[in-house]
């Protein structure tokens, strides 16, 4: 752990913001020029209570924490009275118990909006990427087995035309409808709100999502992992997808049944996967690896330098507010 400085420069004692995993190099400067940052150059990854004790241990007023990071209940109480709060660096909480940190009157901040554009590219790629064969394609390039072009070689699904189906329409949802609009997709989607008119851009709402899956011939994830969506498609909702369905999932792995999701893809009634993100990361389950109709990322959908940077900045932009006593822009709890 890199200490802060102890004698301030300026005369002020700065506030001490641990930053719990490395970040992008502009994020981790901008927080070491306005506070005491204590930062993690070895990118270790620490269990919440070490979370806790390592801002214990540096005085911490914030704490800059990652998807990773798991502060359940446990690690919430254990933090030093002395934390403010709690900024996450990713759109998604499911790391953090939000209920603990109410009840300890933390403030939890996430970084929505920056990372919807390069979230929604991440599920077009994984949308061609598990229609057009992409795995298979590159992995008989790699392995020089490739002995020239066939007519039926690798034959994939053309996407164009085809009903895409996204469970959960916020901000990423909408970005990929528009993404795929582009391709030619019909758009069908299930919200627990039906979007207005212009927004909606002539997509077909389904009040009970259940009822949508018959007409995705890909379906798309959008919504937050919760006690209640944990294996929210299952064998059950698996078999109402039209056969040979594609599955897209960016949201988090825990929404999806892995073992009824990899019968699907050995029996045909799932055609192929696109997933960006696993139950269990990144302990995914190793039926996905032996198949090959599967086309895998490591949780990249946020990765890009520009989105990195946006999310870093918009998580010190909530810091600043709750040390200049503000209201937090991007609160949570
Ligand atoms: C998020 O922001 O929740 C992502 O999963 C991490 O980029």
């Amino acid at each position: 752990m890199t200490s802060p400085a102890e004698t301030p420069l300026d005369g002020v004692t700065r506030p001490v913001v641990l930053l719990t995993r490395r970040l992008p190099d502009a994020v981790e400067a901008r927080a070491s020029r306005d506070y005491r940052a204590v930062l993690n150059p070895e990118d270790r990854a620490f269990s919440g209570t070490e979370i806790a004790a390592r801002a214990a241990e540096a005085g911490a007023d914030a704490v800059l924490c990652c998807a990773g990071d798991r502060l359940d209940a446990a690690a919430i109480a254990a933090l030093p009275e002395r934390v403010r709060v709690l900024a996450t660096f990713s759109v998604g909480t499911d790391h953090i118990d939000l209920e603990a940190a109410r009840a300890r009157g933390l403030t939890v901040t996430n970084t929505p909006d920056v990372l919807t554009d390069a979230t929604a590219d991440i599920a077009l790629l994984l949308l061609l990427g598990a229609a057009r064969r992409a795995s298979e394609g590159e992995r008989m390039i790699r392995a020089n087995a490739w002995t020239g072009w066939t007519p039926t070689q690798l034959m994939g699904t053309h996407v164009g035309a085809k009903r895409l189906g996204i469970v959960g329409m916020g901000r990423i949802g909408q970005a990929v409808a528009a993404r795929a609009r582009a391709f030619g997709m019909a758009i069908h989607y299930s919200n627990r709100r039906r979007l207005p008119p212009e927004l909606e851009l002539g997509a077909t709402y389904h009040a009970d999502p259940e009822a949508m899956l018959a007409v995705c011939d890909v379906l798309s994830l959008h919504f937050p992992s919760t006690a209640e969506t944990r294996h929210w498609l299952n064998a059950e909702r698996i078999g109402r997808l039209p056969p040979g369905a594609i599955l897209v999932n960016t949201a988090r792995g825990s929404v999806v049944d892995d073992d009824a999701v990899i019968d699907a893809l050995k029996n045909g009634r799932l055609a192929a996967v696109g997933l960006d993100v696993f139950e269990n990361e990144p302990n995914l389950h190793s039926g996905y690896r032996d198949l090959p109709n599967t086309f895998l990322l490591p949780h990249l959908g946020s990765a890009t330098v520009e989105t990195r940077n946006a999310m870093g900045f918009r998580a010190l932009d909530n810091i600043d507010a709750v040390m200049a006593s503000r209201p937090a822009p991007d609160r949570v709890a």
